[in-house]
């Protein structure tokens, strides 16, 4: 059976390939510019490859019952919209998708919003939300007979990367910047056979380095230029619509590194709305970490239509991004839906990101720019307190455990990041005390703190 009704068109010139024709590198030959995957006969109102609409709603649903594997996939339950193989029985799942959408009640109520969601993605198989992309584009290459695949990774990639390659039976080869990615992440790609390389550069300089290697060798680019990555990705989107019954929050925050991920998901909201699936999108808002903010300079400068790269530099090291591939596409979601672009400090991360442990979720720190986003986003009025707000936390708290011992032992922060923030940090602090192995000595800890 051939499922696969898609082209791939240029996000710049327009320029339409047949998928199996794109680049290596998975740029536009004629403008350099990275693709989008397109439908044919989904913008027509009415026409034989145009979904049903409330078909799909009960399809969907239904597949929740569902014992099929493919079924069982949070990304290929929807795979209607995804028809990017020739034949689904090539997926490769790892029952990834499906994440719980959390109240986050006690920043709710302190910030005096009736609704407040975390959409966590870091309940993924692999701790984050990369595995959404990562089962549509590695079926991809699977499904071409490719017998490598790579990336470039801050570290989540590459993870989602390794395991899905190695339940394909595919290798994989990583390249990371040495010392600048967290160990559990690192460690991942170690369990799952990776060959991993450390390069002495930053997560620019390994991408450099993998667009010139895949143009060398016939291995599959799996960064998030490949376009399939984001068909996954957007499949959240569906999910929470999904989740408020069709009809969508008014708020989506999201961190932003390479910039893929919002894109993502503006496309997913994008093709509900053209289907007639859902009437509206949400205004999709973009947080940056103050030192890897390409994208919210851009904004200031020339709204968005301009970017410039900048050396990053933030202890989230997820989104240490200075040269974002996806810049284009995510600065038009947040104009096309109305949101926003911002960054957010060291200390606002640290702090948010802890309040979101205090909650009992947890998130590590790249996914934590979100609530310190919307903490800037209400303080400047832009979220009324009767708006549905998600925010989408990216990654799973173990993903970097040292940074949270650092935080919580008051070693993350310098004095200067501290300034300002010092009663908060102590309130929100727990180190681990060291006690004498007696009940008494137990007992008497407790009543320091209120037991
Ligand atoms: N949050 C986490 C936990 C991430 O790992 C990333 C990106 C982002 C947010 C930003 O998403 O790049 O789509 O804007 N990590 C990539 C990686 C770059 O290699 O794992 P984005």
């Amino acid at each position: 059976m051939n499922d696969n009704l898609h082209t791939l068109r240029c996000f710049g010139c327009g320029a339409r390939v047949p998928g199996a024709e794109a680049r290596p590198d998975f740029r536009c030959s004629q403008c350099g510019d990275l693709f989008e995957v397109e439908y044919a006969g989904w913008g027509q109102r009415s026409g034989p490859d145009r979904p049903n609409p409330g078909a799909l709603k009960w399809l969907w649903r239904e597949r929740r019952c569902s014992s099929e594997a493919l079924d069982q996939s949070g990304v290929w339950r929807f795979r209607e919209l995804l028809p990017i193989l020739d034949n689904f029985g090539n997926a490769v799942s790892l029952h990834e998708g499906n994440t719980p959408l959390y109240k986050l009640k006690n920043a709710a109520k302190t910030l005096g919003i009736d609704q407040l969601f975390a959409k966590h993605q870091g309940m993924n198989p692999t701790g984050s939300f990369k595995d959404t992309g990562m089962t549509a584009a590695l079926s991809v290459a699977r499904e071409r007979g490719f017998k490598w695949v790579a990336c470039a990774s801050t570290g989540n990639t590459s993870a989602a990367m390794a395991a899905y390659a190695a339940r394909a039976g595919l290798r994989s080869l990583v390249l990371i910047p040495e010392g600048k990615i967290a160990w559990g992440k690192l460690s991942q790609a170690m369990d799952y056979g990776a060959v991993t390389c450390q390069l002495a550069t930053d997560f620019d300089g390994c991408v450099r380095v993998l667009t010139e290697t895949v143009k060398q060798a016939s291995i599959y680019l799996l960064n998030s230029v490949n376009p399939y990555r984001l068909e996954g990705q957007k499949t959240p989107a569906f999910e929470i619509a999904e989740a408020f019954d069709w009809t969508v929050p008014d708020h989506l925050i999201v961190p932003g590194g390479n910039l893929a991920n919002s894109s993502a998901l503006g496309k997913g909201f994008r093709e509900l709305r053209e289907l007639g699936l859902v009437a509206r999108m949400p205004r999709i808002s973009v947080i940056q970490a103050e030192g890897a903010n390409p994208l919210v300079r851009a904004f200031t400068e020339n709204n968005g239509e301009k970017m410039q790269p900048v050396e990053a530099q933030t202890r989230a090291t997820a989104i240490r991004i200075g040269n974002p591939a996806s810049w284009r596409k995510a600065a038009k979601a947040i104009r096309d839906t109305g949101g926003w672009c911002l960054d957010v400090s060291e200390a606002q991360t640290a702090i948010a990101k802890a309040e979101i442990g205090a909650e009992g979720l947890g998130c590590e720190p790249a996914s934590a720019v979100t609530l310190a986003g919307l903490k800037k986003l209400c303080a400047q009025g832009k979220i009324a307190p009767n708006e549905t707000v998600v925010l989408l936390l990216t990654g799973h708290t173990l993903k970097d455990a040292d940074y949270t011992i650092d935080f919580h032992r008051g070693t993350l922060l310098t004095g200067e990041e501290l300034k300002g923030n010092e009663a908060l940090v102590a309130a929100l602090k727990r180190d681990a005390v060291v006690v004498e192995a007696t009940p008494q000595a137990v007992l008497a800890k407790l009543k320091g703190f209120g037991g």
